[in-house]
């Protein structure tokens, strides 16, 4: 193994030792990127709304602090969450918050929607690149609210919100969220024209309805909203985690085991499994859950190109990186999505992978056999990958700054061990591959 700089006394670490084909049944947690907006949502009523299949993940706890910070009172056990906002009385998300997670911005329109002031510091850049909010702004503007910035501080007052008709320049998930959220109750009917249609989104409108929005359109590319002047307090489940079930089966796939995800509908990974299939995996569909099997020997080479839904997922493109570089061939992935999505390259190219990035293009020369070492997550989902590709390297693989993984997976080694993984947290201490 090649020798990196110790890691520092304490840091939290996962040991993955390569080799065990995966076999067993795994249930996905609810959807990080729909209960993070649901929250946000409840903003938009007085009163305590109830959140089922909440997964109990960082980036969760750094919303429930949010909306602590408002003034809020969040309940949070057995996955199930109550969100009391009767005494919310701030409306500023402050920095040390939105640097910790981004989508800490989403409480912007819920808050300019019931309260009609917002003061949210600026996200900034993060490990995919710049991620502008400009379309959020220029909608919120268009409703009739004031957009200031100050001191590395959004500040979005109205007095009114106003409906738009607004074409999206771009399909943002985000955006779609917050221009939803600040519609639900601007004065006349809103029609959002490009939205982004992620089953996500359809979730988020769901929640708002049952909340006493008036709202269509939801997974299609037009979204229109009658706007009501005020909103209740609801209850409603989280829809499972499509990532998280993306994850799983292709640590699956790579491993040559058997593994079937639980909780999730196949419809919202069409396409992602129809690339898995072109692969070689053999993938069996059921209404709530997906089996994956296959024999690492056989998979050949495909083309992913990243798109908004339905396209195939950026959040599946690290992961899906591992699987091409042990299948037999060469294939090119293309992230559309975001400008800085191959920071990991550099960290599986160290476990043997051969890549080659040129722009938004990787060039990935599969059928290679790779090979334990210490290795960064440099942000979420490629440090899931980088454990996928630990799976199936051979040794151990170290993996350093965890806390990426502990943002967006809830228990996420426990369930690989559950499915025959050998995979150990090490936290302090001397245990280490070596
Ligand atoms: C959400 C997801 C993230 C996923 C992404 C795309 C959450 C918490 N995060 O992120 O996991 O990878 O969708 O599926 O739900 N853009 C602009 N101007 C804007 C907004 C976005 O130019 O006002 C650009 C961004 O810079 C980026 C692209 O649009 O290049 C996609 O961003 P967006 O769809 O908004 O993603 P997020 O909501 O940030």
């Amino acid at each position: 193994m090649t020798a990196r700089t110790a890691a520092r006394p304490g840091e939290p670490r996962l040991l993955v030792r390569g080799g065990r084909r995966l076999s067993g049944q795994v249930a996905v947690s609810g959807a990080k990127n729909s209960a993070l907006k649901l929250m946000a949502a409840s903003l938009l009523a007085s009163g305590t709304s109830v959140l089922h299949n909440v997964p109990d993940i960082q980036d969760v706890r750094t919303m429930q602090e949010v909306l602590e910070h408002l003034g809020a009172v969040v309940d949070f056990a057995d996955g199930t969450m109550t969100v009391d906002t009767s005494a919310v009385q701030s409306h500023v998300a402050p920095y040390e918050l939105v640097q910790r997670m981004r989508a800490s911005i989403q409480i912007m329109g819920p808050l300019v929607a019931r309260f009609g002031e917002a003061r949210v510091a600026m996200p900034g850049g993060c490990n995919l690149g710049p991620r502008k909010i400009d379309i959020h702004l220029r909608g919120l503007a268009d409703m009739g609210a004031k957009v200031r910035s100050d001191h590395g501080f959004v500040e979005v007052t109205a007095a009114k919100l106003h409906a738009i008709d607004m074409f999206l320049d771009y399909p943002s998930v985000g955006a779609t969220e917050s221009l939803l959220m600040a519609a639900v109750m601007a004065e006349g009917t809103t029609t959002l024209e490009n939205v982004a249609r992620e089953p996500e989104i359809v979730d988020l409108c769901k929640f708002m309805v049952s909340m006493g929005a008036d709202i269509t359109g939801a997974g299609s590319s037009t979204l229109k909203v009658n706007g009501v002047r005020e909103m209740q307090p609801a209850e409603h489940t989280v829809l499972g985690d499509r990532i998280e079930a993306g994850t799983f089966l292709i640590a699956g796939a790579v491993t040559g085991g058997e593994i079937e995800v639980t909780g999730i509908s196949p419809h919202v990974l069409d396409l992602f499994l129809s690339k898995l299939r072109s692969v070689g995996v053999q993938i069996a569909e059921n209404t709530r859950s997906i089996k994956a099997s296959g024999d690492p020997a056989s998979y050949t080479t495909v083309d992913v190109a990243t798109l908004p839904y339905p396209g195939f997922p950026t959040d599946l493109q690290a992961q899906m990186m591992v699987l091409l570089s042990i299948a037999g061939g060469v294939s090119v992935v293309t992230e559309n999505v975001f400008e800085n999505r191959f920071g990991f390259v550099d960290e599986l190219i160290r476990l043997g992978a051969d890549i080659r990035v040129d722009g938004n293009h990787a060039v990935v020369t599969g059928g290679r056999s790779l090979t334990g070492a210490i290795v960064r997550c440099p942000d979420l989902r490629a440090g899931a990958a980088l454990a996928v590709a630990g799976l199936v390297a051979e040794g151990c693989t170290e993996l350093r700054e965890v806390y990426h993984i502990d943002r967006g997976y809830e228990r996420f080694e426990e369930k690989l061990r559950g499915l025959g993984a050998e995979v150990e947290r090490a936290g302090s201490g001397f245990d280490s591959c070596a």
